[in-house]
């Protein structure tokens, strides 16, 4: 159902004063993608009806070219993130840090300008800007993601029965799509409430999520090959049985998926009001298409890491495309009657790999392409992040299927990443922080030949599962878009179509 115009309006002057769509590159971006986005001091209270309003536009049902993980449909992570950062009552120093989040310090930004907020803290004084649907004060973080795409519209307040570490069973207040927002994405929702506490697990009042279940009865439901399936009923549990202040329960990847490199579904332009300061950040947008790098027969391809939390070098300062070799190699082998192994380690190396070549062009799904990348750099903060190869041939590129990412190998000098929770560059002593991503080596799957994605595009009452008439769609009502109201702000005057 299409809200009406003039609780478009009244929304769209909320938005206005809570800065939420400031999308020029370093000025004050003040919600961002959640988690950790969210957050002007000012501007109004938002009613329940605007905060639906927003998020039902949020939620919209546009999938295009977004992958499948798996044969079936599962859950594949839904650990407890980090606590009481989400709906602080300020973003200053001081308050976030009186909230037990952390604070960076020294940070300079090379354009001259002050640090945005987001790249000095993940703190965040509110989350509805971002389609959750709630006023949140002093919530933990939970990322519920599944091996399927969520169909946004069918997510709801109750959608989620999360299991505490006590036995309690509760239903978050806030869930959301932000930010795992573009439409190739779409694969976690994110809750926000009261989950837990940051005692280790062997201390008997620690608390922490023990287990995430669709709710039965809630409609929810994911995307697969024939079209949208329930999830109701859907489980996982904890695999560590323990917080994610415990060490080595940072957040992990769950799957390295190959591709042949895409533009197809790349984006978040609706709702036109959600921040677009991490956007283009795709391979393409970053590196451009496959330019003979490795000769005539090559191709360029995305290496797309999926993981349980967002990741970060410290819990707030963005990655960047050029930091593949600080926490990743590739570990390949070939066997013509003696086992090769190759270490493919640092981007724009041509690494020999059976008769061909290979070589990492950089990383990707960061944030836009710039000319170098310092401390106010801004990512998009979701749970996915782009590994840009090239290969000299098919036959080449094939090889990797039997490589493994080799990511946060502590043990051999890499640094792992952290969630929002982390600590920062200027952790409070005696203040404990979410734990770093534990080392890993993750298989990589290929998706050469069948790339395993899906499209379900639902657009102005139309529905379509072909690309070419989703991205048709989109460009339409994209262009149908309000115009932009503010310079980089745009606003929500004519609406998107709501979810059929
Ligand atoms: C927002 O939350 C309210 C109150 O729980 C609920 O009635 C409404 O359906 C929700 N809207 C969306 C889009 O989830
Ligand atoms: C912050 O952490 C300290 C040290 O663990 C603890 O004593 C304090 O209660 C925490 N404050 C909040 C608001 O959680
Ligand atoms: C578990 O912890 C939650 C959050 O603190 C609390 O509301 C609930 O009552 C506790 N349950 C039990 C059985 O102690
Ligand atoms: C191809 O693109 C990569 C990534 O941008 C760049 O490093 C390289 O110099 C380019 N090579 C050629 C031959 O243009
Ligand atoms: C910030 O700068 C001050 C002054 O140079 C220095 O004492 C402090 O250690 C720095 N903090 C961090 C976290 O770099």
């Amino acid at each position: 159902m299409a809200p009406s115009r003039s609780l478009w309006l009244s929304l769209a002057a909320l938005l206005a004063t809570t800065e939420v769509c400031n999308a020029q590159p370093g000025s004050a971006q003040a919600s961002g993608p959640a988690p950790g986005g969210g957050g002007g001091s000012g501007g109004g209270a938002p009613t329940q009806q605007q905060m639906s309003t927003l998020a039902a536009a949020f939620n919209q049902d546009i999938l295009l070219n977004s992958d499948l993980y798996s044969p079936v449909p599962e859950i594949l992570s839904g650990a407890l993130g980090f606590t009481n950062i989400i709906g602080v009552a300020n973003l200053d120093r001081d308050t976030v840090r009186a909230a037990n989040g952390t604070w960076r310090a020294n940070v300079t930004c090379t354009n001259g300008q002050p640090p945005p907020t987001r790249v000095l803290t993940s703190a965040a004084t509110m989350v509805w800007t971002g389609g959750f649907n709630c006023t949140a004060k002093n919530y933990d973080g939970l990322p519920v993601c599944f091996s399927w795409p969520v169909l946004p519209s069918t997510i709801s307040p109750g959608a989620i029965t999360v299991t505490l570490s006590n036995g309690t069973k509760m239903q978050p207040p806030c869930i959301g799509i932000s930010p795992n927002l573009e439409f190739n994405e779409r694969h976690c929702v994110v809750l926000f409430g009261k989950m837990g506490n940051r005692l280790p697990a062997s201390d008997p009042n620690s608390l922490f999520v023990s287990a995430v279940e669709v709710t039965k009865g809630s409609g929810f439901k994911l995307v697969g090959p024939k079209g949208s399936v329930s999830a109701e009923g859907l489980k996982f549990t904890n695999p560590s049985g323990k917080g994610p202040y415990d060490s080595g329960n940072g957040p992990y990847i769950m799957r390295a998926k190959l591709s042949e490199l895409s533009g197809v579904g790349e984006g978040i332009s609706l709702p036109p009001f959600a921040s677009q300061v991490a956007f283009p950040n795709d391979g393409i947008a970053l590196y451009g298409d496959y330019n003979n790098s490795l000769g005539p027969d090559g191709l360029r391809m995305r290496l797309r890491l999926f993981y349980s939390g967002g990741m970060t070098p410290d819990g707030v300062k963005a990655f960047q495309p050029e930091d593949f070799a600080e926490h990743f190699y590739i570990l390949a082998s070939t066997d013509d009657g003696v086992v090769q192994t190759v270490r493919i380690e640092m981007p724009g190396e041509e690494y020999t790999l059976g008769g061909g070549t290979v070589m990492v062009v950089g990383m990707a799904d960061t944030g836009r392409k710039q000319e170098e990348y310092d401390d106010c750099y801004q990512e998009d903060y979701d749970n996915y992040l782009d590994v840009i190869i090239d290969a000299s041939d098919r036959w080449t590129a094939a090889l990797l299927g039997s490589a493994t990412v080799e990511a946060f190998r502590t043990d051999e000098g890499y640094a792992p990443l952290y969630n929002p929770g982390g600590p920062g560059n200027d952790p409070v002593p005696g203040v404990v922080y979410s734990s770093p991503s534990p080392h890993q080596s993750v298989p990589i799957s290929l998706a050469l030949d069948d790339p395993a994605t899906i499209t379900y595009c639902s657009l102005g009452g139309k529905t379509t599962r072909d690309p070419k008439v989703c991205t048709q769609m989109l460009a339409a009502a994209q262009a149908a878009a309000p115009p932009m109201a503010a310079p980089g702000m745009a606003m929500p005057g004519t609406p998107a179509p709501a979810p059929a």
